[in-house]
C-alpha cells in the first residue's frame, strides 16, 4: 500500500491565522505541490461584492464584511477539493469554523508579533490595522483569536525562513495526520 498520502488529498486545505502570517503565500505554494486549485476567501469577496474590503469596510461595515466572508466561505467548502486561504477572522466565526472542522483540513500559520508587523506594514489593505496603534491590535487580536486558531489540525511556524521551507514542513504533518487518519480507521473496533 503507498504511504505517500499526499497524492489523494481527501478535503480541502484551509488556512487560518492572523493577517500577515503568510496564509496566501504558503497557500499558493502548498496548491501547486500538491496540484490542487488555491483559491484567496478574500478576493473571492471582493469579486462577489464588486469592491475592495477596505471599500466593503467603509461603506458597508465590519458586520456586512463577516456575514459576506461566512457565506462565501461556504459556498468555497461545498465545492471541489482545493487550498483555501482565508482570511485572518473567518476561523474565528463559530459556523465558520465548525464547518471547517466538518468538511476540511484546517492548517494554522502561526507567525510571531514582530513579523505580523511587518509584513502587514508594507500594504494598507487591511482595514483593522489602519489606526494608531496595530501592534496594540495585533496584541488584540492574538489574545482573542488565538484559542479558535489553537482548533485547526495542524500548526505550522512561519518565520524568516524561506517559504519553500514552510511548505515542506507543512507537507510532512500533513502526510502524519492523513497516515494517523488512516490508522485510526483500521484501529476502529469492526
Ligand atoms: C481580516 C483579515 C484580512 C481580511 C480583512 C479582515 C481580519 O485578511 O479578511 O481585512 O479580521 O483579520 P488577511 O488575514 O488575509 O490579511
Amino acid at each position: 500500500m503507498s504511504t505517500n498520502k499526499l497524492s489523494h488529498i481527501p478535503k480541502t486545505i484551509v488556512l487560518v491565522g492572523l493577517m500577515g502570517a503568510g496564509k496566501t503565500c504558503i497557500g499558493k505554494r502548498l496548491a501547486q505541490r500538491l496540484g490542487l486549485p488555491f483559491v484567496d476567501a478574500d478576493d473571492e469577496i471582493e469579486k462577489a461584492a464588486d469592491c475592495s474590503i477596505n471599500e466593503i469596510f467603509e461603506l458597508y461595515g465590519e458586520s456586512a464584511f463577516r456575514d459576506g466572508e461566512r457565506r462565501v466561505i461556504a459556498r468555497l467548502l461545498n465545492g471541489p477539493v482545493h487550498v483555501l486561504a482565508t482570511g485572518g477572522g473567518a476561523f474565528v466565526n463559530d459556523a465558520t469554523r465548525a464547518q471547517v472542522k466538518d468538511t476540511a483540513i484546517s492548517i494554522w500559520i502561526r507567525a510571531d508579533i514582530e513579523l505580523l508587523l511587518s509584513r502587514t506594514g508594507r500594504r494598507n489593505t487591511r482595514p483593522l490595522l489602519k489606526n494608531t496603534d496595530p501592534r496594540k491590535t495585533l496584541e488584540t487580536l492574538i489574545e482573542e483569536r488565538y484559542p479558535a486558531y489553537e482548533q485547526a489540525d495542524i500548526v505550522v511556524e512561519s518565520g524568516q525562513e524561506s517559504p519553500d521551507i514552510t511548505v515542506d514542513q507543512t507537507l510532512t504533518k500533513l502526510q502524519d495526520l492523513l497516515l494517523a487518519a488512516d490508522q485510526s480507521i483500521a484501529d476502529a473496533p469492526r
